[in-house]
């Protein structure tokens, strides 16, 4: 069943590219409409005049999520918000009639969300006209009691996940994030046509970028792995789109690896946590020309001058990368708004390849399960 993998989890980051593709597929035809070149399968009265989105979730799905409000505010201009679930249930925010509340849960069966979710649902039942917001569900089984509970559902197609750390089923809800964030960019009209297609050329590129990245990053960060096998504590950076990501990265390393890990936005470091850098903590981080390339260079120089080694996440060919980082994962050159589902790849396979060579169980890590069906 593992297909010549050692872990299911290194299955899983592999069958990457065939999610991409299949999501793709699903969600990127226009089916009947001509006011979007997506179709989720929603009515249009779910859109209709939307004012704002709330998020909630847990773990590696709130990380997704982040991303996703990246998505719609940048693109859709929806104000989004997202929410740890067992933070959200005991302090809802004010929702009105043009909310939208999405909730975002592989399993389909985590405890906090669901209750999230219901404790929504209950105040909708309430006659008031300001708590009728509109319910969505994302997740990988829709058939799960998620399914059960919200009328919409968002499926996303990675298959059966077996490895208690969420890889591929992270990768689509990245792609239901980008479908729905450009689905309501397109209707209501906040990308230019040309803009929209250039993004959705640069998506269907993306499985054989991920295909590359697997294929260079599979020996390099074996290679670390030998060297940060007994490292003690980890520090992953990152801006904008990538802050995400870092706190992905992190979260990774920590659950199969037990190694202490912080994921933090680079501007931040100076704040705070810089006071924790030494030769002995390692810096992850994630710089894509863009927005942030530079601002993000410029953090991990002051990371540098703490003596702190420095391993980057960034193109191949970047000659500035090249000679601040002491190491380099590199990704290739894509679009800063599509590269996390590139950039998360060496950070999935630089945790497990440490936790692979810490010997540890990578599939079933200490005191983690699949679904949390407990508060
Ligand atoms: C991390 C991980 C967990 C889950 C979290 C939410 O690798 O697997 O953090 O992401 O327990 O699970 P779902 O998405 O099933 O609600």
């Amino acid at each position: 069943e593992k297909q010549g993998f050692k872990h299911f989890m290194l299955k899983e980051i592999h069958e990457q590219p065939g999610v991409v593709r299949a999501s793709l597929e699903a969600y990127f035809n226009p089916g009947e409409s001509t006011e979007s070149p997506i179709n989720l399968g929603l009515p249009a009265d779910l859109y209709t005049d939307l004012e704002q989105i709330q998020i909630v979730a847990c773990g590696t799905s709130w990380h997704a999520a982040l991303i996703g409000k990246y998505l719609l505010e940048q693109l859709a201009g929806i104000s989004t918000q997202v929410h740890y679930a067992s933070e959200y249930r005991y302090a809802p925010s004010p929702v009105t009639a043009n909310t939208l509340i999405i909730g975002v849960t592989q399993s389909g069966e985590t405890a906090d969300t669901l209750a999230a979710l219901t404790m929504e649902k209950e105040r909708r039942q309430g006659k008031e006209a300001k708590y009728q917001a509109r319910l969505l569900g994302i997740t990988n089984r829709p058939e799960s009691s998620l399914g059960h509970l919200v009328p919409h559902i968002i499926s996303t197609l990675a298959g059966i996940e077996i490895g208690v750390a969420a890889t591929k089923t992270f990768t689509a809800q990245l792609m239901a994030f980008y479908a729905l964030a450009l689905d309501l960019a397109a209707r209501r009209q906040t990308v230019s046509k040309d803009i929209l297609e250039k993004i959705i050329n640069g998506l269907r590129q993306i499985p054989k970028e991920i295909e590359a990245t697997l294929e260079t990053q599979e020996r390099l960060t074996e290679q670390l792995a030998h060297e940060f096998a007994e490292t003690q504590d980890f520090i992953f950076v990152g801006r904008g789109i990538n802050f995400p990501i870092a706190l992905e990265g992190a979260l990774k390393l920590k659950e199969i690896s037990y190694i202490h890990a912080e994921g933090y936005p680079a501007g931040e470091m100076k704040h705070g946590p810089i006071a924790l850098l030494d030769a002995k903590v390692p810096v992850v981080a994630i710089a894509i020309p863009g927005s942030v390339y530079e601002k993000v260079i410029s953090n991990a120089q002051e990371a540098k001058a703490r003596d702190s080694r420095l391993i980057g996440v960034t193109p191949v060919n970047d000659g500035e990368a090249a000679e601040i980082f002491n190491d380099l994962l590199p990704v290739s050159h894509v679009e800063e708004l599509l590269s996390p589902i590139l950039t998360v790849v060496p950070l999935q396979l630089l945790a497990y390849h440490i936790a692979a060579r810490r010997g540890l169980d990578v599939d079933q890590p200490r005191n983690l399960a699949k679904s949390v069906t407990v508060e």
